[in-house]
C-alpha cells in the first residue's frame, strides 16, 4: 500500500491534468464576497457557487476526469446513485460520446430520474438501498464491458474534485479557512489536496450532518466505520461510511470536522435564498450552516471560503424548508388558545389578527380538545406576520378582548 503522502502527491499530479479536461467541459463557477454573511459571522465570507455548475453541482468535475480516463478502454460507463453523481456521470459520458447506465434505487425521486435521462443516460431502477443499486451497477459493468464510475473513493474522482480547489487558489488572493461539506469525502479530499499543496497554512474544516456523523465517528475509531444514519435534508452527505482513500486523506489534511443540525441546515438554505438570492440544496448549504451557527471556531476577522456545492433541491423539500425558515425568523406564527364555543367568536379573533396586517394561512377549530375548559373550543391559527413584534401586539390585542392566546412553535 502506498503511503498517504504518496497518494496525496499522486492525486495532486492527476489534478493538474484534470484541470485541463474539466475546464473544457464545465463552467468556471463564480466566487464572491457575501456582505450579509460576513456581517452575520464577523468574518469575510467568500461563497464559491457550484450550485451554478452544469447539472447543478460540483459532481461533474470528478465524473468528467474519470470518464475521460476510461473512455478509450471501456464501451460505456455505469454508476449507481440517486443524486448528483448520477447527473454528473450522465453529463460526462455524453461529453465524451459514451453510453451511460445509471442504476438508481427504486425510491429515487422522479425529478432526479428525469434529470439523469435528460443527459442521455439509460436509467435502471433497482434495489431499495444504495448497496443493492451498486451491486447491480457492477453486474451491468461486467456484462456489457462498461467501466464502473465510483462516487468518491477513487484517485481520479478526487483529482477531478480538486479542480475546485485550484480555482479558489486562482480567484482569491489570500484566505485563511475553507469550509467543505463531507459526504463520502471526495470533495474534501480533492479540495484540500489542491489547497494545502499550495498554501499549507490554510485551515480546512469539514462539515457533516449530525444525523450522519460518519467522519467524526470514523476518526474517533481510527478507521472507516459504518454509522446508523437518520434522514437528513443534506441528502448528498448521507453516506454511511467514508471511503478507504478519502478517510486517509481527510485524516491527514482536514484540520477540523464539525456537525450541523437539521435546523441549522434549513436555516442556511433559507438565508441563502432570502438574503443571497441563491438556491442551495442541503449539502450545498452545509458549509454556510457551520459558519453561521458558530460551529467553525476562530472565524472572526478571518477570510473564510464556503463551498456552495450544489443546488439540486427537491421543490417539496424546499417548501418545507422555507416554512421552517419563515417560522424561525418570526414571519410565520402559530397562535393557540381556547375561545367560547359560541357563534361569532372565530370572526372576532380573525378580525383582530387581520387588523395587524397578518394573513391567516390555516385555522384548526378543535372541539375534541380534552384540555379545553367547559363550553370552549381550541383554536390554532397559523398566520403570516410582518415581524415577531407584530405577533406580540396581536397577542396583546387578543388578551385585551378577552382571548388568551400564546404563540407556539409548530415545527
Ligand atoms: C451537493 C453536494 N455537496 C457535497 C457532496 C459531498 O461530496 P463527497 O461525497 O465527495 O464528500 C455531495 C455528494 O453527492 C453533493 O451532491
Amino acid at each position: 500500500m502506498t503511503s498517504t503522502r504518496e497518494l496525496i502527491d499522486d492525486i495532486y499530479e492527476r489534478s493538474l491534468e484534470a484541470r485541463k479536461i474539466v475546464q473544457r467541459y464545465a463552467h468556471r463557477t463564480p466566487v464572491d464576497i457575501s456582505a450579509t454573511f460576513s456581517r452575520m459571522s464577523g468574518a469575510t465570507v467568500y461563497l464559491k457557487y457550484e450550485n451554478l455548475q452544469k447539472t447543478g453541482s460540483f459532481k461533474i468535475r470528478g465524473a468528467l476526469y474519470k470518464v475521460y480516463k476510461v473512455k478509450d478502454r471501456a464501451r460505456g460507463v455505469v454508476a449507481a446513485s440517486a443524486g448528483n453523481h448520477a447527473q454528473g456521470v450522465a453529463f460526462a459520458a455524453k461529453s465524451f460520446g459514451l453510453p451511460a447506465v445509471i442504476v438508481m434505487p427504486v425510491s429515487a425521486s422522479i425529478s432526479k430520474v428525469e434529470a439523469t435521462k435528460s443527459y442521455g443516460a439509460e436509467v435502471v431502477l433497482y434495489g431499495t438501498i444504495y448497496d443493492e443499486a451498486e451491486a447491480k451497477a457492477r453486474e451491468i459493468a461486467r456484462e456489457r464491458g462498461y467501466a464502473f464510475i465510483p462516487a468518491f473513493d477513487d484517485p481520479d474522482i478526487i483529482a477531478g474534485q480538486a479542480t475546485l480547489g485550484h480555482e479558489i487558489l486562482e480567484d482569491i488572493e489570500d484566505f485563511d479557512i475553507v469550509v467543505v461539506p463531507l459526504g463520502g469525502g471526495g470533495l474534501a479530499s480533492g479540495a484540500s489536496i489542491a489547497i494545502k499543496k499550495n498554501r499549507p497554512g490554510v485551515k480546512i474544516v469539514g462539515v457533516e450532518p449530525a444525523n450522519v456523523p460518519k467522519f467524526t465517528l470514523s476518526l474517533k475509531a481510527g478507521h472507516p466505520v459504518k454509522v446508523k444514519a437518520q434522514s437528513t435534508i443534506a441528502d448528498g452527505l448521507a453516506v454511511k461510511r467514508p471511503g478507504e482513500l478519502t478517510f486517509r486523506i481527510v485524516r491527514e489534511l482536514v484540520d477540523e470536522i464539525v456537525t450541523v443540525t437539521e435546523d441549522e441546515l434549513a436555516q442556511a438554505i433559507y438565508l441563502l435564498l432570502e438574503r443571497g438570492k441563491v438556491l442551495a440544496e442541503g449539502a450545498g448549504a452545509a458549509s454556510l450552516a457551520a459558519i453561521l451557527s458558530g460551529k467553525v471556531r476562530g472565524v472572526q476577522g478571518k477570510k473564510v471560503v464556503a463551498l456552495i456545492s450544489g443546488g439540486n433541491i427537491d421543490l417539496t423539500m424546499l417548501n418545507r424548508v422555507l416554512i421552517r425558515g419563515l417560522s424561525f425568523s418570526g414571519r410565520i406564527a402559530t397562535l393557540f388558545g381556547y375561545v367560547p364555543d359560541k357563534p361569532g367568536m372565530l370572526a372576532r379573533v380573525a378580525a383582530i389578527i387581520g387588523s395587524h396586517r397578518a394573513n391567516i394561512l390555516e385555522v384548526l377549530h378543535d372541539r375534541s380538545d380534552v384540555h379545553a375548559p367547559p363550553w370552549h373550543t381550541a383554536l390554532r391559527v397559523i398566520v403570516e406576520v410582518p415581524s415577531r413584534e407584530e405577533t406580540k401586539k396581536i397577542l396583546e390585542d387578543l388578551r385585551r378582548e378577552g382571548f388568551e392566546f400564546r404563540a407556539i412553535n409548530s415545527f
